[in-house]
């Protein structure tokens, strides 16, 4: 199977930009911008969770080494933070924004001698990962925000969050509260989201690992020097899931972690191991868009929760830019790791 991103998209940009005009109205969905809609996000959106996105209770985006979309990829991500747990030997760890807990619940078996706790804004996904974990001795979810960490959690070897901190307002005091949250000597990890930042300003070994990612011919690859098609597929992306002020720079949370006490290990590009995982569910959600069947089920279906075909279908050319149809080949976001370290 040739690498995803060798494969013409399911339709140009422009043409997925005028079925979403269709369809949902571009500025009537752009209207959410800024708009703190995460909690009737995740709660309309929860069947499709269950249903559509990924392995049951995963909700986090597949990463593809091979390029070549396959469930392992969810487990991608859960196989580092299990690296950590062995590095730092770790007795407790905590997951920030555990969703159904498919990362908590993958980890705890494997590691009997280690406590994982999972902390989600949301009740209904506490209550379906406690569910899940109810006969795991070592893992258990707990309802709160990591905004304001609950002090009995600190103390853990390895704090993580996948696709989660993207949601967060305020990184200097959340970058606190992980901090805070971390025992001397312990690892933070989190995967996301990120608006490309300006490139030359990029430290070397992330210029090095852009120039990969992407098809040849690019330098300066910043979420404002993307082309305004790209942008918009972004942010349409970034709003249909609720990450209405937009992701943040990984400039912006190294920063914030750095100020918050935290030496940061590594930075690393992982997009192009993400665009199999986007491009399987801007495929999926193409038909959609191209059946009158599938369309009736906006009339029917929550907002938000039928709004996922949006993210479904823009995703790829956020990431990769309008690719293969325009030979435009710049993308506006990032899928990467940041992991940091708590001094002793
Ligand atoms: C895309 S899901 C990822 C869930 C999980 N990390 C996974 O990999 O399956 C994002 C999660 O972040 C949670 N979330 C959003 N804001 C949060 C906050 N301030 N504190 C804790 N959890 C939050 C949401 O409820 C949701 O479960």
């Amino acid at each position: 199977m040739p690498h995803a991103k060798t494969t013409p998209f399911a339709m140009p940009l422009p043409e997925a930009l005028a079925h979403v005009d269709r369809v949902f109205g571009v500025d009537s969905i752009l209207a959410d911008e800024g708009q703190d809609i995460v909690a009737p996000y995740y709660v309309q959106s929860e069947p499709g969770y269950k249903r559509v996105h990924s392995e049951k209770g995963c909700m986090h985006m597949a990463l593809n080494p091979d390029g070549v979309y396959s469930a392992d990829g969810y487990f991608t991500q859960i196989r580092d933070v299990a690296y950590q747990i062995r590095q730092v030997q770790a007795k407790r760890v905590l997951e920030l924004g555990s969703g159904m807990g498919f990362n908590s619940i993958t980890l705890a078996p494997d590691h009997a001698t280690v406590q994982f706790t999972g902390l989600d804004l949301m009740a209904h996904h506490v209550k379906t990962a406690s569910k899940d974990a109810a006969q795991l001795p070592n893992a258990s979810f707990r309802q709160g925000s990591y905004a304001d960490i609950p002090a009995e959690l600190h103390g853990a070897d390895v704090v993580f969050g996948l696709e989660t901190l993207c949601y967060a307002t305020d990184l200097d005091a959340v970058a606190a509260q992980i901090a805070a949250a971390m025992a001397p000597g312990g690892r933070f990890v989190m995967y996301d989201g990120f608006r490309r930042a300006d490139f030359d300003a990029a430290p070397p070994d992330v210029q090095t690992a852009a120039r990969f990612v992407m098809y040849d011919g690019f330098r300066r690859a910043d979420f404002d020097a993307a082309p305004p098609d790209v942008q918009t597929a972004a942010r349409l992306f970034e709003v249909t899931t609720a990450v209405t002020g937009g992701f943040h720079t990984i400039d912006a949370w190294d920063a914030a972690l750095t100020r918050a006490g935290l030496v940061v290990l590594r930075r690393e590009d992982l997009t192009d191991q993400s665009i199999a995982g986007m491009r399987y569910l801007h495929n999926r959600a193409a038909k959609f868009f191209h059946s009158w069947k599938y369309r009736v089920l906006k009339h029917v279906m929550p907002k938000y929760l039928i709004r996922n075909a949006v993210a479904g279908l823009v995703g790829p050319y956020m990431i990769e830019g309008a690719g293969p149809n325009s030979g435009d080949t710049m993308g506006a976001i990032t899928y990467s790791v940041l992991m940091a370290e708590k001094p002793r």
